[in-house]
């Protein structure tokens, strides 16, 4: 039987983790192990996950093809150091062959509310997982990231070598990990780690089967604008947070990539920690790198609103408010480190992922919780 390597996706239930894992799974390669403390996901996104994979098997399927559509499940909260080595024990020293870790607390203003609690799930868990990983023999970490490492960045499209510069905690939180992540891998050359600048994923699987599906109001764009269309959310009107950003019709910008996009950009990178992988370079100090996943193409909230108004029906009113204490006017990515370095491609346009996240949303409108 091919032996499949044991990867380890923290967060696996959420929206970005339980897509991350259908993509491991598409590989044949992989055997998932999901940690998740379901802070902000749903147990029943890894079952639907299985099931999808599983549908999805040839009828020549080999017994290791079915056992990578498995999905091995903890609950574990990653700020007690003990409960990640529970996990690790049970698959011993070398047992896990790398870690995606997905997991992290991602609300840009509530940041600037409890900090400490940022700080706490987003470092100190990312710390005591890492410390975890090398008592265990385990030196492969894919890391996420998000673009508002960059703060309000100098220069549009923003390429990976812009100075880091958060301007939130939460975003602090991501730099600071690129850096623990970058000192790691100077000190000792066993490890390889890959940091993934996300910028905003959108859509769902073309199934409908999984999809975003944040517990409690979504605090963004695109899913508060599909349950609002559902009629989840009760709102008639959309908040626009200000139109007064140097933007062509004032509204913010971003770069939105299809989640299915955004998921392979995770196996790429998973597999470019491999021994044979030629991304890095054996004579650099460290093997670490960041990247960005993005288009490469930029669009504000109302040509966001637009696109949702003709792929929904739904005839969206919203009104001008405030700019949203964190936002910045305009997060476009240069994607080409990732493209000619990992391979990677963002395809899918902004219809299709409006039409993906509308299926999904019309399927589940209550989302995970179906009763
Ligand atoms: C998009 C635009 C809002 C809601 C977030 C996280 C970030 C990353 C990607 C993980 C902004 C505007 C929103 C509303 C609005 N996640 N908006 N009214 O802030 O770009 O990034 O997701 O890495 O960490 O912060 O996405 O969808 O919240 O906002 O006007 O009710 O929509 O001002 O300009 P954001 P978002």
């Amino acid at each position: 039987m091919t032996t499949l390597k044991n990867v380890i996706v923290t967060g696996g239930a959420g929206y970005i983790g339980s897509h991350v894992i259908y993509v491991l799974q598409k590989t044949r390669r992989y055997k998932v192990i999901s940690i998740d403390n379901h802070h902000n996901s749903h147990p029943a996104a890894l079952d639907r996950v299985s099931k999808l994979s599983q549908s999805e098997l040839p009828d020549d399927a080999t017994d290791a093809d079915r056992e990578s559509t498995k999905i091995e499940s903890y609950k574990c909260d990653l700020t007690q150091p003990e409960q990640i080595k529970a996990v690790f024990e049970k698959y011993g020293k070398g047992g896990i062959w790398g870690v995606i870790h997905i997991a992290a607390y991602k609300a840009v203003g509530e940041s600037t509310q409890i900090p400490l609690t940022y700080y706490a799930n987003n470092v100190s868990a990312t710390v005591f997982l890492l410390q975890v990983m090398a008592d265990y023999e385990c030196h492969r970490f894919v890391y996420s990231s998000s673009a508002t490492v960059y703060g309000t960045p100098p220069v549009i499209p923003i390429p990976e070598s812009t100075k880091l510069q958060a301007d939130s905690p939460y975003g602090k939180t991501k730099v600071m990990c690129e850096t623990i992540l970058d000192d790691l891998c100077h000190s000792d050359k066993s490890w390889r780690a890959i940091s993934l600048r996300y910028f905003n994923p959108a859509g769902a699987h073309p199934s409908g089967q999984i999809g975003e599906d944040p517990r409690g109001r979504p605090g963004n764009l695109l899913p508060l604008l599909a349950q609002m269309a559902v009629g989840r959310v009760k709102d008639a009107t959309l908040k626009v947070f200000g139109n007064d950003y140097p933007t062509p019709d004032g509204t913010c910008v971003r770069d939105y990539l299809h989640i299915m996009d955004l998921a392979s950009g995770h196996v790429l990178a998973l597999d470019a920690l491999a021994p044979e992988s030629k991304v890095f370079d054996a004579n650099a100090d460290a093997f670490f790198k960041a990247y960005n996943l993005g288009k490469g193409k930029g669009l504000s909230v109302l040509q966001i609103v637009d696109a949702m108004r003709k792929a929904t029906g739904f005839d969206y009113k919203y009104e001008i408010i405030g700019r949203r204490r964190g936002d910045v006017p305009d997060l476009t990515a240069d994607p080409t480190l990732a493209e000619k370095e990992l391979g990677f491609k963002a395809p899918a346009n902004l219809e299709t992922m409006c039409r993906d996240l509308w299926n999904w949303q019309t399927k589940n409108r209550l989302g995970y919780d179906t009763q």
